[in-house]
């Protein structure tokens, strides 16, 4: 029996031990019929459950692989959906919170870049001039135009590469939902900011005049993650004006200015990595989500490695936030009972489409 219900009534009321006890007896009880997925920006209490955990491109990877009966994902929405995208038949992807969605990826919907596409259609020849690639933070739907449309997905991770890919199918790239990782990325490439034009959905021709857009190499949509846009270039001028010794480390989702002042630029998994890596005694500030920041920083600080949020205001994503341990045990314990609460399913003709971008980014960045 399969329902889609998010009412969590039961679990509302048990303190943080019984969770805990409660999700590792279902967890038990399932056995090998499940995995859990969890991305680095889960709170602890849910984190500590996964049996793997990673960036996007690493958690899509682990879904293609696995070949348990549920996934369960402890994420947001569109990484559901790649997991159902990506699983075999008889395979089931689960959101513990059906609202935990994507403020970024609901930026770009697909009514809004076919329309984008047409009206590119009047100035140029798109599907032979403009390769559509999608950031993998994107509804299935637009996964499955850039399949139809020649185009591609990208991760955080994998952004480069598919832009080299991109660039060697056709003169132009339209990359959406998030301008900032697509202008870092293009800039990292060589290409000028005066090449890279910025795509405003909400008028008509993206704001742009046709000579803007015959001269673009790169056409970013107006898309951005809030989380983000929360780091600023002061804030690391202020606290390298207290440690100048401080290494700087952020997420590509970030403004312009603030990864040109960071020493590294890549995705959670990167961020992890390399500040896990580093030597006692140096102090870093990280312009990422503050659960995954916490966690580092209390990983680290035994191996005497100082770890500092970029910003000086509490901002946290919080649709990730909402897969709490409630949901996560309503999950579980409902697939002991033999009921599948928040599956999500993306429809055949989508998955198809949206797994051919998909196929492309894999053998891209393999
Ligand atoms: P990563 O793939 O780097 O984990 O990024 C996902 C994301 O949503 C960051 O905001
Ligand atoms: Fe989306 Fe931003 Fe949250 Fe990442 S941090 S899931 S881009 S809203």
């Amino acid at each position: 029996m399969t329902t889609t219900g998010t009412a969590i009534q039961g679990y509302a009321q048990l303190d943080d031990r019984e969770l805990d006890e409660r999700i590792r007896a279902a967890r038990e009880a399932l056995g090998e019929r499940v995995v859990i997925l969890g991305h680095h920006y889960q709170r602890d209490e849910v984190f500590r459950h996964a049996d793997y955990t990673g960036d996007s491109l690493k958690l899509s990877r682990q879904a293609a692989q696995t070949s348990a009966e549920y996934i369960v994902f402890c994420g947001v929405h569109f990484m559901a959906e790649v997991a159902d995208i990506l699983s075999s038949r008889g395979q089931i992807s689960i959101l513990p919170d059906l609202g935990a969605g994507c403020s970024m990826a609901d930026m770009a919907d697909l009514e809004k870049v076919e329309d984008a596409w047409q009206e590119l259609a009047t100035v140029l020849e798109p599907d032979e001039q403009v390769t559509p690639v999608t950031y993998i933070n994107s509804a299935a739907d637009l996964k499955a135009f850039c399949g139809r449309h020649g185009g591609i997905v990208c991760t955080s991770t994998n952004a480069p590469r598919v832009l080299e890919w991109a660039f060697g199918q056709r003169d132009k790239v339209l990359f959406f939902p998030d301008q900032h990782l697509g202008r870092n990325t293009g800039y990292n490439m060589g290409i000028p900011l005066d090449k890279m034009v910025v795509w405003d959905f909400g008028k008509p021709l993206g704001g742009l005049t046709k000579e803007q857009i015959r001269e673009a190499k790169l056409i970013l949509w107006n898309g951005f993650c809030s989380v983000h846009q929360m780091f600023r270039p002061e804030h690391i001028d202020q606290y390298k004006g207290r440690y100048p010794d401080t290494r700087v480390i952020s997420h590509p989702e970030c403004r312009f200015e603030v990864c040109q002042k960071s020493d590294y630029v890549g995705s959670t998994e990167y961020i992890l990595n390399t500040v896990s890596a580093a030597e006692p005694g140096s102090r870093w500030l990280v312009g990422t989500e503050l659960n995954m920041v916490n966690r580092l920083r209390e990983q680290l600080q035994p191996r005497d490695i100082v770890v500092q949020f970029m910003s000086p205001m509490v901002c946290m994503c919080s649709t990730m936030f909402r897969i709490d341990p409630q949901h996560l045990l309503q999950t579980l314990e409902s697939l002991v009972a033999g009921e599948v609460v928040n599956r999500i399913e993306v429809p055949a003709d989508d998955a198809a489409e949206a797994r051919v971008a998909l196929q492309r980014m894999f053998e891209v960045s393999a």
